[in-house]
């Protein structure tokens, strides 16, 4: 586990937990669907089947953790849409980005729609959201985590996040872009060193036109996120450093995560624009969770 992330030695506080934190298996996190039924009503559900789930976090009382026994995805409640197993980290990403109620929202890299399914709870169903997802193989499990929740506010559509028609502009933009996920690897294991790189060469010219293609659809008090389960400086600060010296943006500050890191502005000997600090960084030896990286995203002025 340590070959890949020797080049993260410098910028990672207390490196050697992080790498300890990788033997250790992934908590069961939930989001209970508060469009389908109340946190209340759910956990007294559960409880009655003698499974007790602890609150996670004191922003949102709809995050919870199960016991790591029970796969939540086999709960009759999971079928019933009233619970979504989602990684705490991926929840707060919707948090931050906080859409109004009846306001347009754009979800760039959409499937399998934990995001998308989360705004539409945040704004109790209604306004739009635009699912937006390339790849069209992932609609039908994009589909079905919509349906199965009670999404009714969100439509599909299949365009390259980075060429998304520049004709409507939205409140809100959620660009939760593919990454290389070495914050998954957790519980997916370390892929090969060639693999990575060859993956990562590629992704980032894409990411860094996902972020400039999202900004430009904003109104001018839009917010985006743009977020990665990854912990490379290449596809994260590089990438709003990117944007920063293109356009007139800003990060946002937010405090929405305990444990939460801020954004490196040096990586060897590249430095990137101050502001970058202000996004956050998410370990596993910091927040029990994926691993995760988010910025909130603004036009100046
Ligand atoms: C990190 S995942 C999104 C996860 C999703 N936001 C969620 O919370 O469930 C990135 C998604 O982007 C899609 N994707 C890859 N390239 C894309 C592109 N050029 N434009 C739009 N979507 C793309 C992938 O198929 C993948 O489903």
């Amino acid at each position: 586990m340590t070959r890949l992330f020797e080049d993260y030695r410098n910028f990672i506080p207390d490196f050697d937990s992080f790498l300890e934190s990788h033997t250790r298996p992934l908590p069961n996190h939930l989001r209970v669907n508060r469009l389908k039924i109340s946190p209340v009503a759910l956990v007294g559900m559960l409880q009655e089947k003698g499974i007790s789930l602890r609150a996670v976090g004191d922003e949102d009382d709809s995050l919870y953790e199960a016991p790591r026994t029970l796969p939540p995805g086999k709960l009759l409640e999971y079928f019933l849409g009233y619970i979504h197993p989602q990684a705490l980290t991926s929840c707060l990403a919707s948090l931050v980005l906080a859409p109004r109620p009846n306001s347009l929202v754009l979800d760039l890299c959409a499937a399998p729609g934990g995001k998308t399914s989360h705004l539409a709870q945040l704004m109790g169903n209604t306004g739009i959201i635009v699912a937006n997802e390339l790849h069209r193989r992932r609609h039908a499990p994009l589909s079905h985590t919509l349906s199965r929740l009670g999404v009714l506010n969100a439509v599909l559509t299949a365009y390259p996040a980075q060429e998304f028609p520049s004709r409507e502009r939205f409140d809100f933009i959620m660009a939760d872009v593919p990454c290389s996920g070495e914050g998954r690897w957790r519980f997916s294991g370390e892929p090969r060193v060639t693999v990575v790189s060859k993956y990562r060469a590629g992704i980032e010219e894409t990411q860094k036109r996902m972020i400039v293609r999202g900004f430009d659809l904003l109104k001018k008090e839009g917010i985006m996120v743009y977020s990665t389960c990854t912990y490379s400086p290449a596809e994260n600060e590089r990438v709003l450093d990117f944007l920063l010296k293109r356009r007139d943006a800003e990060l946002v500050p937010f405090d929405h995560a305990p444990g939460m890191e801020p954004g490196t502005s040096h990586w060897g000997k590249e430095k990137f624009d101050e502001g970058v600090q202000r996004a956050g960084r998410f370990y596993p030896h910091r927040i029990d969770s994926v691993g995760f990286f988010m910025a909130k995203i603004c036009k100046r002025g």
